[in-house]
């Protein structure tokens, strides 16, 4: 090794966003339609989840979980001002992959012509973009890698019960896809100041999906032929869940807050997840956050899992709601338990 590389390699490097990209398919599904599925009411949908409308592939539309992801990340190439072949890792968060296996990145390396780039999926379902943009923080801080591109992108509409039975959950989830180019940031004061990541797997099964699986082959579910065994759609406990979301969201952007020696007062946005308008509402108002500080989008998108934080980030950056040097909280809770947070300092 010579002098500049040995220099280099000890180098802590910080990362940045360069580039954000997002994509929604076009079809438009309000509260209202879901009415004419499924006992349900608009009034019902917007009061306990702030949820208007959502958007869902339609057969034919040539959307998957990585043709949205290689739509959003197009944009996020662009924006960045870099070209694809600069991109030296894909890093695809995402519950709904295109096939079982093998993930979706490698479909975005194909789609994108990154030759032999490598890519990585990373299963954390709504927390899955902060844990993306966690590690590819962790690849640039080493050196390894100069540009990272970080894709979350959800299909959730195929695979919902939207018959009444299923109605807690199916209106809640929505289908698009955001990305961002992670690359080198020389000053460490700016860009990702620190990532916050947890987990608690005593409660991955109130909120999940067990069958197909290797807990639930599809030989076995088909012998049995139950036509009560609706272990192929996701469940979950609602009021659990969301009592475990507003305690973590809270502990984990506090411990965020807590290593740069921030206050909530120094929050110039606060993107939480948008699992439930009055998940954030909650979080707000604990903080006392003003309605600047926070940016919601959940109206329009319903749940999109590990595409809500890039969807929003990119339409928040769009709308000149993020400026140079400003503190910028994201904040995930989801299946799992997994949880996380990232603090940044806008570059
Ligand atoms: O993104 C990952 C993390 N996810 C979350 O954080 C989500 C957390 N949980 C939630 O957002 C909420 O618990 C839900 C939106 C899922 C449900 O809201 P809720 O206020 O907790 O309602 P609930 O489950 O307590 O149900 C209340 C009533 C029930 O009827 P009864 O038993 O009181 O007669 C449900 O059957 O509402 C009924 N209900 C519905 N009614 C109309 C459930 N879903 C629907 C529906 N339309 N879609």
């Amino acid at each position: 090794m010579n002098y500049l590389n040995c220099v280099e390699s000890i180098i802590m490097y910080n990362s940045k966003i360069a580039g954000l990209g997002m994509y929604v398919p076009e079809n438009k599904v309000s509260n209202h339609n879901l009415t004419h599925l499924m006992d349900t009411s608009d009034e019902w949908i917007k009061e306990r989840t702030g949820i208007k409308e959502r958007r869902h592939i339609k057969k034919g539309d040539g959307n998957s979980t990585a043709v949205m992801g290689v739509k959003a990340a197009k944009q996020a190439i662009e924006r960045a001002k870099i070209s694809s072949d600069d991109i030296e890792l894909i890093l695809f968060a995402t519950l709904s992959p295109d096939y079982y296996f093998p993930g979706s990145g490698v479909l975005v390396q194909e789609m994108l012509s990154i030759k032999d780039c490598p890519a990585m999926d990373i299963r954390n379902q709504c927390s899955g973009f902060v844990y993306a943009l966690a590690t590819a923080d962790q690849f640039i801080k080493s050196g390894m890698y100069k540009n990272v591109l970080v894709i979350g992108s959800e299909n959730h509409s195929g695979g919902l019960d939207f018959s009444t039975r299923g109605r807690d959950v199916s209106v809640i989830f929505g289908d698009g896809a955001g990305a961002a180019v992670v690359s080198r940031e020389v000053d460490n004061d700016k860009g990702i100041l620190s990532s916050h990541l947890h987990s608690e797997g005593k409660h991955a099964e109130e909120l999940s999906l067990i069958g197909p699986s290797t807990n639930r082959w599809v030989p076995e579910i088909i012998e049995a032929n139950d036509p009560e065994d609706i272990s192929y759609y996701p469940y979950m406990n609602g009021q659990f869940v969301f009592k475990n979301a507003v305690v973590r969201f809270e502990q984990v952007i506090l411990e965020g807050l807590k290593k740069n020696n921030l206050s909530t007062e120094d929050i110039d946005l606060l993107i939480p997840h948008q699992a439930n308008l009055r998940i954030s509402q909650f979080v707000q108002r604990k903080f006392g956050l003003k309605d600047r500080q926070v940016y919601n989008n959940i109206e329009k998108y319903g749940n999109t899992t590990a595409a809500s934080i890039p969807i929003a980030l990119t339409e928040a950056w769009e709308s000149g709601l993020i400026n140079t040097g400003d503190k910028i909280v994201l904040a995930a809770f989801g299946s799992g338990f997994t949880w996380g947070s990232i603090i940044l300092n806008w570059q």
